[in-house]
């Protein structure tokens, strides 16, 4: 008798002849394997309609006062998402998240776990500059979070990541503690999908509590732990 070698792929068909239903097999219709592009396409055109809803929001503060939208920066395509607080000065005079004095750390942190920046996709929950950088208020927080709930739901990432309180709140509700919250996945429901979810502290305050650094490297590892086990390419 032949003994023949089983490699990877062989594993794999067998795998999948097991769980491929029969009506998919003796389907008429035929399979759609590139998707890719309208995918792409529909994203895309959905950002724009969000961006454009927002630059249209009436009776706000943060706006009157801002000099101009700071809608996210990064990969749209990723299947990471980083979610902020507001804009800063920085942010708001090139129109762009994170790239002040907390970007730079934030870059770093993410370095640390062997993730560039520009491949990953970062928002933030308000999206003008609150008035001398101000936290926002939680009727701000409840007003953007429709429209962050959105965008998470068209960048539909495979891990999500709220940097400080204002993004927890924004996303899992008041009178939660970052402290007690952070470095746990949560499974967390945003237009009836689940999204793997994680609290962080926000580079911000890092920078200005550098002794909680610690904390934050812990987090920071549950999370390339989690890219690596689940394979996700970044
Ligand atoms: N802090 C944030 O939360 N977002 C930014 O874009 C910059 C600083």
């Amino acid at each position: 008798m032949i003994k023949k070698d089983i490699n990877q792929n062989d594993i794999l068909n067998s795998e999948l002849l097991n769980i491929i239903d029969y009506n998919y097999i003796f389907d008429e219709n035929p399979i759609k394997r590139i998707i890719t592009k309208p995918v792409l396409e529909n994203s895309k055109s959905r950002l724009e309609t969000l961006k454009k809803k927002i630059q249209t929001i009436e009776n706000c503060n943060l706006k009157k006062n801002a000099s101009k939208i700071v809608f996210a920066d990064g990969n749209i395509e990723s299947s990471i998402m980083i979610v902020g607080e507001g804009p800063g000065q920085k942010e708001d005079e090139l129109g762009k998240p994170f790239v002040g004095d907390a970007g730079s750390l934030l870059n770093k942190m993410l370095r640390a776990i062997n993730i560039e920046r520009d491949k990953i996709y970062i928002t933030n929950v308000v999206n003008y500059r609150p008035p001398n950088n101000r936290k926002p208020e939680s009727k701000e927080i409840n007003k953007y979070s429709e429209f962050l709930k959105e965008h998470i739901s068209i960048i539909d990432p495979k891990i999500l990541i709220l940097m400080g309180s204002t993004a927890m709140e924004a996303i899992l509700g008041s009178n939660k503690r970052i402290s007690k919250e952070r470095g746990q996945w949560k499974d967390v429901i945003i237009k009836q999908k689940n999204y793997k979810t994680i609290v962080t502290f926000h580079p911000a305050y890092l920078l200005r509590k550098p002794e909680q650094k610690k904390f934050s490297w812990e987090d920071l590892k549950i999370i390339r732990k989690e890219i690596d086990k689940k394979n996700i390419s970044i």
